[in-house]
């Protein structure tokens, strides 16, 4: 897959919902009620992150949830895209980006949204086709003005800013031109995934997809 259908692909998904949750699961049976309620809330694509043992395991589960689009987070080497493909993750995410995770993700077609900080970071990519990229560390690294600082001159340049996201200041990026959604975790509190809490969810998952 170029970086070019990649970043078409990336730029898809990002168009389904203003917020692409951030999961850290740590129990596989949490993982088809989680997806089916965070779907139900109006948030098809899901990040489940390749933090936890059973990362590839929830992938898997989530895969077969319909209406979902469930990608891998914390994409870091190119056995972690081998891994990801293989569990059924239909994109890719990275805090930063390496030629080697690059390299993997374009010879086994996984749409990676491929992370960056700064207006080389996003140069490079951008250079290598990658035009949807992800902002990470957001909050920390600048937040909303730093975002709208590289809009005049990278207005080719669209961004997922991650990290620090929350329903406080979401608006301030979705408002963006440069943006065309948020990450974030704060749709699946661990304290409701780990209660069952899955009508709660639902409700936040609501909020957020009224955003933007
Ligand atoms: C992460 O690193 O877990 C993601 O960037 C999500 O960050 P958040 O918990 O601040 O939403």
């Amino acid at each position: 897959m170029t970086p070019q259908d990649a970043s078409l692909k990336a730029e898809e998904i990002c168009r389904l919902a203003p917020v692409v949750p951030v999961l850290v699961v740590h129990e596989v049976a949490h993982a088809r009620p989680l997806a089916e309620a965070l779907v139900a809330g109006g948030l098809p694509a899901l990040e489940v992150t390749l933090r936890t043992p059973v990362a590839l395991d929830v992938i898997r589960e989530m895969a077969q949830v319909e209406g979902g689009v469930v990608g891998a987070g914390t994409l870091l080497t190119p056995e972690d895209v081998v891994a990801a493909k293989e569990a059924g993750a239909r994109f890719g995410v990275s805090p930063g980006a390496t030629d080697r995770l690059l390299d993997a993700c374009e010879s086994h077609d996984l749409p990676l949204l491929p992370g960056a900080t700064s207006a080389s970071e996003s140069m490079r990519l951008l250079e290598r086709g990658y035009s949807v990229q992800k902002f990470f560390p957001a909050e920390a690294a600048g937040g909303a003005p730093f975002l709208k600082s590289l809009a005049s001159p990278l207005p080719q340049i669209r961004f997922c800013p991650t990290g620090g996201v929350g329903p406080g200041n979401a608006m301030d990026y979705l408002s963006l031109p440069n943006t065309l959604c948020v990450g974030g975790s704060w749709v699946a509190p661990s304290a409701m995934v780990k209660a069952g809490d899955w009508t709660g969810i639902t409700a936040l998952a609501k909020e957020a997809s009224g955003l933007g």
